[in-house]
């Protein structure tokens, strides 16, 4: 079998697999062929792949002769023509805001697997790219947060007096929130806590934020560890406590979501007006519209005084090991189907592949993504 690593448009960084995994890849019996340069963002020669045991090839011969393609953004509409109908392509596809890409890629009838919706099962922790790619976004943000604000993080008895903690609040607990929790706290500022997973509230406390409850939230333990919409009566009275914290902070990072839904507004413009000047928000929903009203993808906006981040592109900032941790979560989800012999065997009983195949046999096969490509 011939597996294809194609390289990144700018302004993407990262490489979907670094030689470390190439060498892994050849262990199992299967020819790798990898785009010339692929690897040249993530500081990864061409000769560095050859030496893992690779060979590197121009972007037409991996498209076309590869029977596993591997990516991290898919490649162009236009560009799938050039794919043999019997690949299988495997890449974040952005399923539930990309309906060209997904309709093509069942008209194609080719198999395609989209590692956002892996399960979030204990079984799937180690081919969790969500995971690993939010980890680095909740670290970056705080990281930008403090080179954006006017003043420390931490406290400081210093001969000219005391420099009191900067107030940070995270909106949102989950994998990106927990992360941007012990690294604010790492760097010594005060953390408060905003999630609607009652679930989380240990897991902030034990890593030194103070916890704000709001009562009257809508759980699901069907939802796989996700969040569900809230009542308007619950997204009421979350607002009127968030402004209250909200404006008393320095830094908000904003990480809340809903899997395949619109971020939820949580800060809204009226509480932006009343931030304190220099205070800095960072908004890692940006991409799907943000948790702050004013939030801009990939912008960065100055209101009132108030510096509101909307950077989609945190992970590719830091490209070598983002590339690292997506390529060894890859390389376990592929493992679940390649045998030592190196042949593709694919078990649609096995609920990982069954829950990430995206397209199969011309068919959307993932529910919830052919609800949303449908309405
Ligand atoms: P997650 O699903 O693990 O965590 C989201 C958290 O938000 C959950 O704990 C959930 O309970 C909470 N939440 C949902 N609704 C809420 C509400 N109304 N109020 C308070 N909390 C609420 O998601 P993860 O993996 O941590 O990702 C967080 C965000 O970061 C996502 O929007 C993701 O797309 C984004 N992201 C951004 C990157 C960047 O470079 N900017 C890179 C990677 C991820």
């Amino acid at each position: 079998m011939k597996i294809g690593i194609l390289k990144e448009r700018e302004p993407e960084n990262r490489v979907a697999v670094m030689p470390e995994t190439v060498a892994s890849l050849t262990e199992l019996n299967v020819e790798i062929m990898v785009e010339k340069e692929a690897g040249m963002r993530s500081f990864v020669s061409d000769s560095d792949y050859q030496q893992a045991g690779a060979k590197t090839a121009a972007r037409k011969d991996v498209m076309q002769n590869s029977d596993l393609l591997l990516f991290i953004n898919p490649p162009d509409v236009d560009e799938l023509g050039s794919v043999a109908g019997n690949t299988v392509l495997i890449g974040m596809m952005n399923p539930f805001f990309n309906k060209d890409l997904v309709s093509t890629l069942a008209s194609k009838k080719v198999t395609s697997f989209s590692m956002e919706l892996l399960p979030r099962t204990t079984l799937a922790q180690a081919m969790d790219i969500l995971s690993s790619m939010a980890t680095i976004a909740g670290y970056k943000a705080v990281l930008d947060a403090a080179q954006n604000l006017h003043k420390f993080f931490p406290m400081f008895m210093s001969a000219a007096g005391t420099i009191k903690p900067a107030k940070v609040l995270i909106l949102g607990a989950g994998v990106a929130g927990l992360q941007a929790i012990a690294v604010a706290r790492k760097l010594g500022a005060v953390v408060e806590v905003f999630d609607v997973r009652s679930a989380v509230k240990e897991e902030v406390q034990s890593l030194g934020g103070k916890f704000i409850e709001v009562e009257g939230a809508t759980e699901d333990a069907d939802a796989g560890g996700y969040a569900v919409e809230q009542t308007e009566e619950f997204r009421q009275k979350q607002s009127e406590l968030i402004h209250q914290h909200a404006v008393r902070s320095d830094v908000i990072i904003c990480t809340a979501q809903i899997p395949g839904k619109k971020a939820p507004l949580l800060v809204k413009k009226e509480t932006v007006d009343q931030m304190k000047p220099g205070s800095v928000i960072v908004d890692l929903a940006a991409s799907t519209g943000g948790n702050c009203e004013l939030t801009k993808n990939n912008e960065t906006v100055i209101y009132n005084q108030v510096r509101i981040i909307g950077n989609s592109y945190y992970p590719s900032e830091m490209p070598y090991d983002a590339s690292a941790m997506f390529s060894r979560n890859l390389f376990n989800f592929i493992r679940l189907f390649i045998d030592d012999k190196g042949n593709l065997n694919l078990d649609f009983n096995n609920e990982i592949i069954k829950g990430t195949c995206l397209t199969h046999n011309g068919e959307i096969t993932h529910a919830t993504v052919k609800e949303v490509i449908n309405q």
